[in-house]
């Protein structure tokens, strides 16, 4: 039970592919209690309640591109778990850009500040609301999930590589801050291709995930795998890792080459 006694809030779990959805089912089996949350459009879809039976968590509905929604998540939650918590996974991305097919030459600016809002932003205003209400318990630790197109690029994944670095810019500067302020740590996992409905959003994913697949010596980190390293950095075994990005993608980015591609090229 490495999460005994432990206190959280969960985004992002859509259906049972969901990253959010394994590591909610992990963190209850490790013992922590938790509120699960979700855009008040995807709780339309009912899924999550399903999950929420499951682990015995209470869920909220809210906008994470919205203040007011954040506050009344907190208010909601530390009721419901009766104090002060003790993690945080951010597992939220979407591009309207991506999602109607818009070129990255010929970006839509809109929906560039909505990607990067829901994507990014997002994290820096869950953090910033959790520092003004004092949200988070000596030693908190927060995650948001992030892809290695932050660092190289990927043709297909358009706006949300801007996304991306700025979501592990955000999780730098407000670790030093919540460092400072009380022990609390932040860190982004860079993960591998997932097969879910953000990620099998993107074009080309199958092929993608296939070539990060031969890539990567250990293969592709499954969301269940990503949700076991996620239980790792909520815990104390990881106290001092902060303001981190994370590979957890089986090697893939610090491959050059692998045997496999040259094979497939000869
Ligand atoms: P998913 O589609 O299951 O989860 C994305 C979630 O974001 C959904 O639950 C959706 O309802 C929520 N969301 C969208 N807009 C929102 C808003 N305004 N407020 C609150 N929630 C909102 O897909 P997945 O793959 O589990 O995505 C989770 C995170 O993992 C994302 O940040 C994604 O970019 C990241 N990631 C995914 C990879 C993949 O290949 N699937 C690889 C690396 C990172």
């Amino acid at each position: 039970m490495m999460l005994k006694g432990k206190k959280g809030i969960i985004s992002g779990a859509l259906d049972e592919s969901s990253i959010a959805w394994k590591v909610a089912e992990r963190c209850h089996e490790e013992g922590a209690i938790f509120t699960l949350t979700n855009a008040p459009m995807a709780m339309r879809m009912g899924k999550i309640n399903e999950l929420g039976e499951k682990c015995n968590s209470k869920i909220i509905g809210a906008d994470l591109t919205s203040v007011e929604d954040i506050e009344n998540l907190y208010e909601d939650s530390l009721n419901e778990l009766n104090g002060k918590v003790d993690f945080i996974l951010h597992s939220v991305g979407m591009s309207p850009n991506v999602r109607k097919k818009k070129e990255y030459g010929d970006l839509n600016y809109e929906w560039l500040n909505k990607t990067l809002d829901v994507s990014a932003i997002s994290f820096h205003k869950m953090l910033q609301v959790a520092e003004k209400k004092e949200v988070l318990n000596d030693w908190s630790s927060s995650v948001a999930l992030s892809y290695v197109a932050a660092q190289r690029t990927f043709p297909f994944y358009s706006d949300m590589a801007e996304a991306k670095s700025l979501l592990e810019s955000i999780a730098r500067s407000y670790g030093y801050r919540l460092g400072k302020l009380n022990k609390s740590r932040v860190n982004t996992i860079s993960q591998s291709p997932t097969i879910t409905t953000a990620g099998s959003g993107i074009s080309g994913f199958q092929s993608f995930f296939n070539y990060a697949e031969k890539m990567s010596p250990l293969g592709n980190a499954t969301a269940d795998e990503c949700a076991d390293y996620c239980i790792f950095l909520f815990s104390d075994l990881s106290k001092k890792i902060t303001m981190q990005n994370l590979f957890h993608d089986g090697g893939f980015s610090s491959t050059g080459i692998s045997e496999d591609i040259i094979d497939d090229f000869s």
